[in-house]
């Protein structure tokens, strides 16, 4: 698959098959992950990757009623990180999260080219998480990345969720945020 097209394909999907993801295909997001672009090439990111029954049942009681699809999940990389692993540069240029957030991203294109979700979400009980996997206190519970392949069970979605399974939800008209030469300036 070309970037470009895991770029298009890649979505946010909540309906989720239970099938297990092969070991090679989580080395792969593994080794996406570590290939990435990093500040003085620090690698800040920790990911527990969660795949046995007990880490991935443990998490799902961390997860409130509007992420009840992820429940379905036969994986759930969990992202942390620590401000003082990485470039702190002054002007609150905390590189930490953007690191992981470049990673995270490589995976996410990385499961759309091996054909399953990588889908993150910030609705979770973060308290529940890091006591779950003894995740110290310095370092931020950042996202789970809900993995798995799509299926056609779509019972745990909202009526919402239902409606943008189908449709990619709009992005805000290019001027709103990308600008060209100046700030403000549209990027035409
Ligand atoms: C940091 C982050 C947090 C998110 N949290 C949730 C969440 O808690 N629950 C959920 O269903 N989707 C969550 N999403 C998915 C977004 O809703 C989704 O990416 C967005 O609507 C765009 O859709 P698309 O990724 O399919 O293009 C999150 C995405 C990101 C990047």
């Amino acid at each position: 698959m070309e970037v470009a097209e895991a770029i298009d394909y890649r979505r946010a999907l909540r309906a989720l098959d239970t099938r297990v993801i092969e070991d090679n295909k989580v080395n792969a997001l593994v080794e996406a992950a570590r290939l990435s672009a990093s500040c003085f090439n620090n690698q800040p990111w920790r990911f527990v990757f969660c795949t046995s029954p007990e880490s991935v049942n443990v998490l799902r009681t961390a997860l409130p009623k509007g992420n009840a699809w992820a429940t379905r999940a036969p994986m759930i990389v969990v992202v942390s990180a620590a401000e003082k692993d990485d470039c702190q540069l002054g002007e609150r240029r905390d590189y930490f999260l953007f690191d992981c957030g470049l990673s995270v991203g490589q995976m996410l294109l990385r499961a759309t080219e091996l054909g399953f979700v990588a889908h993150p979400i910030a609705g979770y009980d973060s308290v529940k998480v890091r006591a779950a996997l003894g995740i110290p206190e310095e370092y931020v519970v950042i996202t789970l990345i809900i993995c798995g392949y799509h299926g056609q069970d779509d019972s745990l979605l909202s009526d919402k969720q239902k409606a943008v399974e189908a449709v990619r939800p709009e992005r805000k008209p290019i001027p709103d945020n990308i600008y060209r030469d100046s700030w403000n300036r549209p990027f035409e």
